[in-house]
């Protein structure tokens, strides 16, 4: 810990603890152990740097994340900062800081990151900013969350685009790829998938898709909420042209966060359409002129929430403190452990990915015997925390698992899912 970080931590919790005594923080310096992912205590380490109950297993990731002590202790601590002097805390430098933070995570510049509310609000801005008209074809899954998929459907409604579908194929790369290659046409203008897909936690192959579109003269569009945070990679490796995440799952930070990611050469396509203050890069009303800003910053507009910034770049600086790869190994080693246990549970058949490299830490099974709803109920009376699929015509449940569930917590959900009974 540098000695800015162990001055942020330390005025957090006191701050913290002044204004939510029943917080019981837990974000004094303490030392931290060396990141291990094959060391048991240090993920019960991590485990401790969250407020999480320990009754509930919580598995619910891809749907929300649990914020660490590091990362409640940096709103609040903004918050009684600013809250005594009543100032809004906008601080350019401290955007550029976060948003440097977050860049060297995703693998981009800070300049190509945008300040969203979540990951919904970044769709919205790529659908309603590319130049897209009547005619004009948009290639996505049959799979989307509702956040990937109403904004391109009023897209359609309010423009007279297209929207081509494929099924995705959770059996190989290339058969994605074929799929998406089988739709494009000379109307084709955006391919637009999600990294992970949010039913069975496929992972799509998304740099040969950008790849394929770039080929093609076409953009390309990634919905990642659910993989920031999940596992490393690089936006300027997967050469796509927009990717759009939340910072409340995966990134585990404050809830009402996202990130943008808009590449530098696509700034001027994209248009910004709801502007205001720090989305321009000077202006003159009486003279009628303005420019927008250089960066991505021209997305972001008017009075933002300072604290919550704060505690994403927080919740940015605690999992580089992990390492994406231990992240990444702990989250593969729980989810493998669930989908090897789970194969073997008579009745269940497990729709995420056979093929490890298209696994993410999201596992979705369907029971023969046991409609997904009440099987849920059922693992819920165990303190199992899941998520119902529905998307894509799915009936099923999914499992998330991060850094600060546990083999145990696995197990329990084998366990539960054993002792269901056919109703
Ligand atoms: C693939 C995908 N896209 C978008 C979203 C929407 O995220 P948010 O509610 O943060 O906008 C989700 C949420 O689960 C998702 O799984």
């Amino acid at each position: 810990m540098n000695r800015k970080e162990f001055v942020r931590v330390a005025a957090g919790a006191a701050a913290s603890a002044a204004a939510f005594p029943f917080l019981g923080s837990a974000a004094s310096p303490v030392p931290w152990p060396a990141p291990d992912p094959a060391d048991e205590s240090f993920w019960k380490f991590v485990r401790g740097q969250f407020p999480l109950a320990h009754d509930r297993a919580y598995l619910n990731t891809g749907g929300l994340g649990a914020s660490p002590y590091a990362v409640i202790d940096a709103v609040t601590a903004k918050m009684m900062e600013l809250e005594r002097v009543c100032e809004t805390g906008h601080d350019e430098s401290l955007w550029k800081e976060i948003k440097t933070d977050a860049g060297s995570l995703l693998g981009c510049d800070a300049g190509e990151l945008a300040f969203t509310r979540n990951t919904t609000e970044g769709v919205n801005i790529v659908a309603n900013g590319l130049p897209l008209t009547s005619g004009d074809e948009i290639i996505t899954t049959t799979h989307e969350h509702v956040g990937n998929s109403l904004p391109w459907m009023a897209l359609v409604r309010r423009t007279g685009a297209v929207l081509r579908l494929f099924e995705p194929s959770t059996v190989s790369d290339q058969e994605n790829l074929d799929r998406i290659a089988a739709l494009l046409s000379k109307r084709t203008r955006l391919i637009s998938v999600p990294h992970a897909v949010t039913t069975t936690g496929l992972i799509l192959p998304v740099r040969e898709i950008a790849t394929m579109a770039r080929a093609k003269r076409c953009w390309s569009f990634v919905d990642g909420a659910q993989t920031a945070g999940m596992f490393p990679f690089s936006l300027r490796e997967i050469g796509c042209d927009a990717y759009a995440t939340s910072g409340h799952k995966w990134l585990l930070g404050p809830k009402e966060t996202g990130l943008l990611f808009v590449r530098n050469d696509m700034l001027d396509l994209v248009d910004a359409k709801f502007i205001g203050a720090y989305s321009d890069g000077g202006y003159d009303f009486l003279k009628g002129t303005f420019a927008f800003n250089p960066t991505a910053q021209r997305y972001e507009y008017g009075t933002v929430s300072a604290p919550l910034r704060a505690g994403l770049g927080a919740a940015v600086r605690f999992l580089q403190r992990i390492g994406m790869q231990n992240v990444w190994a702990r989250d593969r080693a729980l989810s493998g452990r669930l989908y090897d246990g789970l194969r073997e549970i008579p009745g269940v058949t497990v729709l995420s990915p056979a093929d490890e490299s298209m696994r993410s830490a999201m596992i979705t099974l369907a029971h023969r015997d046991i409609p997904h709803l009440m099987l849920q109920e059922h693992l819920n009376t165990f303190n199992l925390r899941t998520r119902s699929v529905n998307e894509g015509g799915l009936a099923a449940l999914r499992i998330s698992t991060h850094i600060y569930n546990s083999p145990e917590e696995v197990d329990r959900v084998l366990e539960g899912v054993r002792m269901a009974k056919k109703p």
